[in-house]
């Protein structure tokens, strides 16, 4: 079946990045001259994902917003001839569809993937975490995607971490199955030091069975009191099948202070506007080290 729906938790506080998140959403943060959800949902696109479903909290209308179209906007920009601009601001507003829903508890990440469960409805899908930037040739969706019509069961996106990491995420344990992709046996949320021999960290991309939400709907509160998406995983692990997918390309970790500044370099080396001068610059200040 296609997959046609990606939801898109961006309900949590950010403490990490305090006091910056304070009163603007952590996913409002800007990587060169887009906030960092910008970058997510445009990777969706490019996947041919055709709705995303935000998990939203109060405090967030700022992420609506920036999908939605402002009709003073366009009429400021036309009157000044800013002709170029406003058309870009309307590509913004038709990129996809976006439908919000609500979190009314801050429960964990699997709850959040739970209230998508109506919108959702009986088909497979795609959930994307905002601090999870991912850089490559190819979308990272678009190759699970890939993978998928393969394998036909959910799939996870890991990467290598180094061991003294392995706390910090979710950590599978499989069987090499393939280049790039593991039949996965066990699913641990942040494991305490010594207690996997694994290093394959889940990054923020899945895609799921419908089944998911039978599992997140009786899921009891795991690692930190919170309903942990990983523990719903394990169970539709072990009744499906589950790939875990070493994907192509850099991920950064945009939720954390050192993580968006590493994005910030990479994205803006990319950026056709700035990338010649940025390069220069850089190259200037290594120097100086
Ligand atoms: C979440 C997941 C975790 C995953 C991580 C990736 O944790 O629960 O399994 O490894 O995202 O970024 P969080 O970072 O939200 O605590």
């Amino acid at each position: 079946m296609k997959v046609r729906k990606a939801v898109i938790p961006v309900a949590g506080f950010g403490t990490r990045f305090l006091p910056a998140s304070k009163a603007i959403p952590k996913e409002m943060m800007t990587i060169v001259d887009r906030p960092t959800i910008q970058y997510i949902v445009e990777e969706v696109v490019a996947s041919g994902i055709e709705q995303v479903i935000l998990i939203t909290s109060e405090g967030k209308s700022a992420i609506e917003n920036h999908f939605d179209y402002n009709f003073q906007l366009d009429h400021l920009l036309r009157d000044k001839k800013k002709e170029r601009l406003a058309e870009e601001m309307n590509h913004l507003s038709n990129l996809i569809d976006v439908v919000s829903v609500r979190q009314k508890k801050p429960l964990g990440l699997g709850h959040a993937i739970l209230q998508a469960r109506h919108v959702v409805g009986d088909e497979p899908f795609v959930v994307l975490l905002g601090d999870d930037l991912v850089l490559g040739e190819v979308p990272c969706t678009r190759q699970m995607l890939n993978l998928y019509n393969d394998v036909g069961e959910s799939v996870v996106a890991v990467q290598r971490v180094p061991k003294e990491e392995t706390y910090q995420y979710g950590i599978v344990e499989g069987r090499p199955q393939s280049d790039r992709v593991h039949r996965i046996k066990r699913m641990v949320e942040k494991p305490a030091p010594g207690t996997t021999s694994s290093d394959m960290a889940i990054i923020g991309r899945y895609l799921l069975q419908p089944e998911i939400f039978d599992y997140l709907a009786t899921t009891t509160p795991g690692h930190g009191g919170e309903i942990q998406l990983t523990d719903a995983l394990q169970a539709l692990a072990n009744q499906r099948g589950m790939y875990a997918y070493e994907f192509e390309g850099t991920r950064f970790d945009a939720g954390d202070k050192l993580g968006y500044l590493k994005a910030i370099i990479a994205f803006g080396l990319r950026h056709p506007e700035i990338c010649e001068n940025f390069g220069d610059h850089i190259k200037k200040v290594a120097k100086q080290l």
